[in-house]
């Protein structure tokens, strides 16, 4: 068996076209979506992601605004910027891009982001509210691998998937998604003993454990969906995933390439996420007479 690629950009593409006509209706009731962008400490990788994200708003008609600081910066000083970004009505939308410089202790700084503008869906509240099944925002790599699934008509209910990581946020709440929709949900991590015995046994095989060639073919069942969320930069510069491709091409029956798989969709969905909170937004101010 050789799997069939599922294509983060294409999908990508249709969500931003969708979003169009959003947009268009926020501009016509005087609304511009904007998204805020904290960075600190410059570190080369982030400044890749935010550059990515400020190139997407742009693309899809949304304001953004990039704020650095260095990574001797106080936290007094990072909070007293977010609360000013939660009282600016010109964004809708705001991110503290991770990983914070050591010292900084990111639980706190992304806490204090107001929950109607974390577009990333990090803070503690909209995660509890996603285990409860209704969060504001949806973590936008797990929201992205939930798209594509739906996209390529993958069936979830009553199915073993398995997600290797456990991070807040990529794994944890890949977790919890996948059991809104009814699967069998394993989650194990890089130090899992036997991680093979696990994952053989997966319908679906979500990996997100940061580590480069972690899931090998040997690894995964014949006609396994394969989602690879890992990007990883090899010595040689090459950007690779966490599942060794090309084994795992020759089992699965769907796989995500890295990169042009997971990546591209993460991103759309923070815009997706953005544009919401914009709509949100209106509806908040709106007069009850006007809601009818
Ligand atoms: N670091 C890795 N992924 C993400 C993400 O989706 N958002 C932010 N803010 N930081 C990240």
């Amino acid at each position: 068996m050789t799997a069939i690629l599922l294509d983060g950009a294409a999908i990508a593409r249709q969500v931003y076209s969708q979003l169009e006509q959003r947009v268009a209706a926020l501009n016509n009731q005087g609304v511009r979506p904007g998204l805020a962008a904290v960075e600190v400490g410059g570190n080369p990788a982030s400044l890749v992601y935010i550059r990515n994200k400020v190139r997407a708003c742009a693309a899809a008609g949304l304001h953004s605004e990039v704020h650095e600081f260095t990574a001797d910066c106080p936290e007094s000083v990072l909070l007293a910027a977010l609360d000013k970004l939660n009282r600016n009505p010109l964004v809708h939308g705001i991110i503290v891009q991770l990983p914070l410089p050591r010292g900084l202790e990111a639980g706190r700084i992304v806490q204090s982001i107001a929950i109607e503008k974390d577009v990333d869906g990090f803070g503690w509240r909209n995660l509890g509210a996603l285990i409860a099944g209704h969060p504001l925002f949806v973590p936008g790599t797990p929201l992205g691998v939930m798209t594509m699934l739906d996209h390529a008509g993958i069936a979830i209910e009553g199915r073993n998937a398995v997600v290797v990581g456990r991070s807040t946020v990529v794994g944890k709440p890949m977790a919890l998604l996948l059991i809104a929709r009814g699967a069998t949900v394993t989650v194990c991590n890089s130090k899992t003993v036997d991680l093979g015995d696990f994952t053989r046994r997966a319908d679906i095989l979500v990996v997100a454990a940061g580590r480069a060639g972690l899931v090998t073919g040997d690894m995964v069942k014949p006609g396994a969906v394969v989602i690879d969320v890992g990007i990883n930069r090899r010595a040689d510069g090459k950007l690779v995933g966490d599942v060794a491709f090309e084994s795992v091409r020759a089992k699965a029956s769907y796989l995500t390439p890295v990169p042009g798989g997971v990546g591209p969709m993460t991103v759309a969905m923070l815009i997706a996420n953005t544009v919401s909170a914009a709509e949100r937004s209106i509806a908040a101010t709106r007069p009850a007479s006007a809601t009818r």
